[in-house]
C-alpha cells in the first residue's frame, strides 16, 4: 500500500494538507479523499489511541486504521455529521438512533474497553446511518460503566430524558444498571 509518511512526522510534512480538525491532543489533516492523519502532540496519547484503534479494528464503529508512525495515525476519513449536529438539526433522538447509540456502547464493552462512554461530538453518523466513533485515547484509562459524558452532551439539547425513555423501553436492564451507578 502507498505510504504517506515515514517514522515520525513534523508540522512541515503536513503543510500541503488541509486541516479538518484540531483538539487538545492533536491535529487532523485530510491526506486523501478517504484518509486523514491524526498528528499527536504527545507520544503517550498516541500510544493510548493506537492501542484502542488496533483492538477496535474488529468493530464497524471504529475507523479503519491504515498506517502509523511515532507520532501519527493514518485512518479512515469519516464523512458525516456528529451526534451533536444531528441533535441540533432534528431536536430528537428517536428509537432507531437510540438503538445505534446503544450498539456503540455495547461494542466498547465487547472490545474490552473500560470506558463505556464517549462525547456527542466524537460520534459521527456515516452514510449508512451507523456511527463511527473517533478519539479513543481514554478507552482504557477511564472507567465508565455509565455514559456520563454522552448524557451530558444530550442535556445541552434537552434530549436526555427522551433518550433515557427510549433506553428504558429497548433495554430496561441497562437502564436500571445506569440508575444504580448514579
Ligand atoms: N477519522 C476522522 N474523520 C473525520 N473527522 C475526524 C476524524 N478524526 C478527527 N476528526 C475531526 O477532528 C476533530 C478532532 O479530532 P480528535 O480525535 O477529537 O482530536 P483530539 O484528540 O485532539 O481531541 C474531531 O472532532 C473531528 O471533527
Ligand atoms: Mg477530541
Amino acid at each position: 500500500m502507498e505510504s504517506f509518511f515515514n517514522g515520525k512526522i513534523s508540522k512541515k510534512d503536513l503543510e500541503a494538507f488541509e486541516v479538518i480538525g484540531d483538539g487538545k491532543d492533536g491535529e487532523i489533516y485530510k491526506v486523501a479523499a478517504d484518509k486523514v492523519v491524526k498528528y499527536f502532540f504527545k507520544e503517550e496519547t498516541y500510544q493510548r489511541e493506537l492501542e484502542a484503534m488496533k483492538i477496535g479494528q474488529t468493530s464497524v464503529i471504529m475507523p479503519r486504521l491504515y498506517e502509523f508512525g511515532n507520532n501519527y495515525i493514518v485512518m479512515e476519513f469519516v464523512q458525516g455529521i456528529s451526534l451533536a449536529r444531528h441533535m441540533k438539526r432534528h431536536g430528537h433522538i428517536d428509537e432507531e438512533m437510540t438503538k445505534q447509540i446503544l450498539f456503540v456502547l455495547e461494542e466498547f464493552k465487547r472490545l474490552g474497553f473500560t470506558r463505556w462512554d464517549t462525547e456527542v461530538r466524537h460520534m459521527l453518523l456515516d452514510e449508512n446511518g451507523g456511527f463511527k466513533v473517533i478519539d479513543h485515547k481514554r478507552a482504557f484509562t477511564s472507567d465508565s460503566p455509565v455514559p456520563t459524558k454522552l448524557l451530558k452532551g444530550m442535556k445541552k439539547f434537552g434530549l436526555t430524558s427522551e433518550f433515557l425513555k427510549n433506553v428504558k423501553k429497548l433495554n430496561p436492564e441497562l437502564h436500571d444498571a445506569w440508575n444504580k451507578h448514579k
